[in-house]
């Protein structure tokens, strides 16, 4: 969480830093704050409680020429939102921003007696005071002895009052990268911010000094060793990371699926059957385990869901879905013949990481699926299935979803192929409907009217119940996510069956249940627990295949999805459910794609 950018150059820096804080605001919209350094004047600070337009507001009437800055977008941890906790942070002749959290604040204000003289709530401070304290005019020593007492994860960007042209950069866990052309370097939390200049930049190496000057950028190691960091180019242009005439981010990525999704499967098709040699993913890794421990968080981890239920019956060996952020602190049932897959579209998720590390230390491999090229969950793991979504800006998450149970479908695939559970037909007959998901869901993205008629209901609404069974419920799950997410509407989702276990108590007159019955097998089951909760009052939007037998009395609105088969419904009811959180939220005046509370990478536990 947080974003962070610095730039020394030719360039206007205060320019390059508010475009760079706009691209990053997804990862933090508390707080935005800028500093400036120039040899002619005085450091100066602007730091400002709302988003970065505020920021932008206040900074029209600077007349400063600047060419060398750090900005920072906050999502809190440590001290509420106001001005003051705002970063940058300054200490003396240290003006820093930082992105992660020092857990030990509170014992370095003890131990160097910083009490008295903080002025705001944050761990950030504490270590500008402490980087302060171990500068003596050189930099480098200063970075390496404070880290030494540091405890937690951190991306920092250091200006020393006395260097005004030069930016230091330190990280450990958060992420960060740099980019050098024509006399400008730039580092910043992500890509986005510096893809309007250059697609080649690299991953500051953990632990790792990095040095910004307008002629360059030199990497050295704590023992003062230069580092030759390895080059890295982003595939996308600025292009793929603007709205392209969509209102929304989320609507344009929910719009971009089917691009995505043939992105994602069809290099990975080899005479009509999943192939990964490319990816460099041996079969031997599918054939030579025993279970799978899919991890993640939030959407990412509903996406395993999904795999867990196609997985499973596919395969026939133990499958689970674990959340990351507790399978950290447990003792996973895990060793040298389980496949562990963890699932991250940004590849930074702190717990997905630790949980990554955890599982390796158990000796078991990991196979990650990552949108993010060259992230941190990526570069730790045994081997990367990249997803081909492409940026991904609005905080709820849709396109890397929908290409995370593709990925998911096509390693399933492989898997049964490779371990004797699907001859080639099979296979080739698999990977056809799964090819076939793409038309589906184009077909549901041409309908979207009747969807925003449901919408306008819902936004009504200040309870919602997603019921489904089976693969239905794991969908569900995403759903009510998606729509509690960004339209603030309590929203849960239910295995159908357990609603009268409690939970049918919540249902009243118009209480809207959005009920997902595309499985065969299930079918009449679902319908049953629909028709108890329609008996009490509730509003039933059904979702169902096409052609399914939908008597009249059931729901009050009925969507259909154009696939015949079960395992495969899941891509156009994602559209669907996709689309009503979004045109609710909308109809709602909300910010859809900057959920109150929420940023686009927790990179904090
Ligand atoms: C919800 C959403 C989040 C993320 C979760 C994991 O719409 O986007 O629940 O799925 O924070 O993020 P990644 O996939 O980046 O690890």
């Amino acid at each position: 969480m947080c974003g962070i950018i610095g730039y020394t150059g030719q360039m206007d820096a205060l320019k390059v830093l508010l475009n760079g804080l706009e691209q990053l605001e997804y990862r933090g919209y508390d707080s935005a704050g800028i500093a400036l350094l120039s040899s002619s004047s005085d450091r100066l600070l602007v730091k400002k409680a709302g988003p970065v337009a505020t920021l932008k507001e206040t900074c029209q009437t600077l007349d400063v020429e600047s060419h060398c800055g750090i900005g920072h977008t906050r999502w809190a941890t440590h001290g509420g939102v106001n001005d003051v906790n705002a970063h940058p942070h300054v200490a003396g002749k240290v003006t820093l921003i930082h992105n992660g959290i020092i857990e030990n604040y509170h014992n370095l204000i003890e131990r160097f007696g910083f009490q008295d003289s903080l002025v705001s709530e944050t761990d950030t401070e504490v270590a500008a005071k402490l980087f302060d304290y171990y500068y003596h005019g050189d930099p480098v020593e200063a970075i390496r002895k404070t880290i030494r007492e540091l405890t937690g994860a951190y991306a920092f960007c250091i200006l020393f009052e006395d260097i005004p042209d030069q930016i230091f950069c330190v990280r450990n866990v958060s992420p960060m990268v740099a980019a050098h052309i024509d006399g400008s370097s730039f580092v910043a939390s992500d890509v986005t911010a510096i893809i309007p200049y250059t697609n080649r930049y690299f991953v500051i190496p953990e632990y790792q000094i990095v040095t910004l000057r307008q002629d360059g950028i030199s990497v050295e190691d704590l023992e003062g060793n230069p580092r030759e960091p390895e080059m890295l180019e982003v595939s996308w242009n600025v292009e793929a990371a603007k709205k392209n005439g969509f209102p929304h981010y989320m609507l344009k990525e929910i719009h971009e699926q089917p691009e995505a999704l043939r992105n994602t499967i069809l290099p990975r098709l080899r005479d009509g059957l999943p192939d990964f040699e490319e990816d460099g993913i041996p079969d031997d890794l599918f054939r030579n385990c025993d279970k799978v421990a899919i991890v993640a968080c939030g959407t990412a981890m509903y996406a395993g869901m999904v795999g867990k239920a196609l997985m499973e019956p596919l395969l026939k060996i133990p499958v689970s879905v674990n959340i990351a952020s507790e399978y950290r602190y447990e003792s996973p049932l895990i060793d040298e013949h389980t496949l562990v897959i963890v699932i991250s579209q940004s590849g930074e998720t702190i717990d997905t990481l630790a949980a990554l590390r955890l599982s390796r230390k158990y000796g078991a491999k990991v196979l990650s699926i990552v949108n993010v090229k060259g992230s941190t969950i990526a570069r730790e793991s045994d081997y990367v299935f990249y997803t081909h979504a492409g940026p991904e800006i609005a905080v709820a998450s849709t396109k890397a979803y929908m290409v995370q149970l593709a990925s998911l479908y096509l390693i399933g695939c492989r898997m049964a192929m490779v371990r004797g559970n699907f001859d080639r037909e099979e296979a080739s007959q698999f990977i056809s409907r799964l090819s076939a998901s793409v038309p589906a869901v184009e077909k549901v993205l041409a309908k979207k009217d009747k969807i925003k008629t449901a919408a306008s209901l819902l936004a009504k609404a200040q309870d919602a119940f997603f019921v489904g069974r089976g693969l239905d419920y794991a969908f569900s799950l995403e759903g009510s996510l998606k729509l509690k997410e960004i339209s603030y509407i309590h929203a849960e989702a239910y295995a159908a069956g357990e609603l009268k276990h409690g939970t049918i108590a919540l249902i009243e007159e118009h209480t809207p249940v959005i009920a997902v019955a595309t499985q065969d097998h299930i079918y009449g089951k679902t319908l049953s627990n629909v028709r108890e909760v329609r008996a009490r009052g509730a509003f039933v939007i059904l979702i169902t295949k096409c052609g399914a037998e939908v008597p009249e009395d059931v729901c009050d609105l009925h969507f259909s999805v154009p696939v015949t088969y079960d395992q495969f419904t899941v891509f156009p009811v994602a559209v669907i459910l996709q689309l009503l959180a979004y045109y609710t939220s909308d109809m709602k005046g909300l910010n859809v794609d900057k959920p109150r509370n929420l940023a686009k990478s927790v990179t904090v536990e």
